[in-house]
């Protein structure tokens, strides 16, 4: 997944339109962008869109927060239709993905497809329990950050400077959440670039997150899907020279190392052409 395209749930439309675009996958959201009144009526057309589509698109449900009445009977709705993940906002700790977990696992349709995705760093507590996302539930299958609801709760103003830089507060818990991901032997996922103008900070900030060891990024407006695709598609060249390092290193007559066109490759060049295989594949 390079691309995941935030839609509404309440807003039909724009799920038609998402669903014409290029996005590699599409997060239908039940939480913040849906207002208080229509957090009923989003369910209703959620289940219609499961009802009136098929895909090759990955599809995401996120769920209301775990501290909300809404989200028992989110789940009460959405494990039945399946999707491919649920995103679970403010996860405050492992134990909140493990009670998804479960949920997921007593609904017969989920239980062979449903993966989970959580939301790490929304809350002051849920970067102090990162180390409780590994093995919290086997279908964690990656993380994801936000820099919104977090400088909402310290009660900041913004969460980036006049030069559209995080504020290191954010950029710690953008590297929580990478090193929270490794942690737990699960993909990381990059936030939203909230201003959908602005192309050139959009790609800017795509090439850093690749470069670090994000997987793809989460998206709100269709103009960022082509840029973001661009950006996070592992390229040929990558994975040919992936390949070199994984063939000299199997094929080493000198134990774990051995030398790539002048260069000495060991353990640590082996696990990150791995990687780069394995994220071609997903
Ligand atoms: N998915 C699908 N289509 C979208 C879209 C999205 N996320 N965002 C915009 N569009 C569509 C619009 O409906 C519009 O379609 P139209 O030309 O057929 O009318 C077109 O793209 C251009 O949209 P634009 O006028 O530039 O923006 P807008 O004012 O309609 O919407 C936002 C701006 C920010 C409200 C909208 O992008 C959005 O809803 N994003 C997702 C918000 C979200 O889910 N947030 C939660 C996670 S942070
Ligand atoms: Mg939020």
């Amino acid at each position: 997944m390079r691309s995941l395209l935030f839609v509404p749930a309440d807003d039909a439309k724009k799920q038609a339109k998402a669903l014409n675009s290029e996005t590699d996958a599409i997060i239908l959201d039940m939480e913040d962008s849906v207002s208080l009144k229509n957090k009923v009526m989003a369910r209703d057309v959620v289940k219609e869109f499961f009802a009136q589509t098929s895909t090759e698109k990955i599809i995401i449900v996120r769920i209301n927060a775990l501290d909300t009445e809404f989200w028992r009977d989110d789940m009460a709705v959405i494990a039945d239709l399946a999707p491919d993940y649920i995103l679970v906002p403010k996860a405050r700790s492992g134990e909140d993905i493990a009670t998804i977990n479960a949920l997921i696992e007593k609904s017969s349709n989920a239980a062979n497809k449903t993966k989970i995705i959580a939301l790490v760093t929304e809350t002051p507590e849920s970067i102090f329990n990162m180390a409780s996302f590994k093995n919290c539930a086997n279908r964690l299958s990656a993380l994801t950050w936000g820099a919104e609801d977090l400088s909402a709760e310290i009660g900041a103003q913004t969460n980036k400077d006049q030069n559209g830089v995080y504020f290191p507060v954010y950029q710690l818990a953008r590297s929580w959440c990478l090193l929270g991901a490794s942690n737990a032997e699960v993909s990381a996922i990059d936030s939203v670039f909230t201003n959908f103008k602005d192309d050139d900070g959009l790609r800017a900030e795509a090439i850093v997150a690749k470069t670090e060891g994000f997987w793809g990024k989460m998206i709100i407006h269709p103009r960022q899907i082509k840029i973001v695709n661009e950006v996070f598609t592992v390229s040929d060249s990558e994975i040919a020279h992936a390949k070199e390092v994984i063939d000299a290193i199997e094929n080493s007559k000198m134990g774990g190392v051995a030398q790539l066109n002048g260069e000495m490759i060991d353990q640590p060049h082996y696990k990150r052409a791995l990687r780069v295989v394995m994220r071609q594949q997903k």
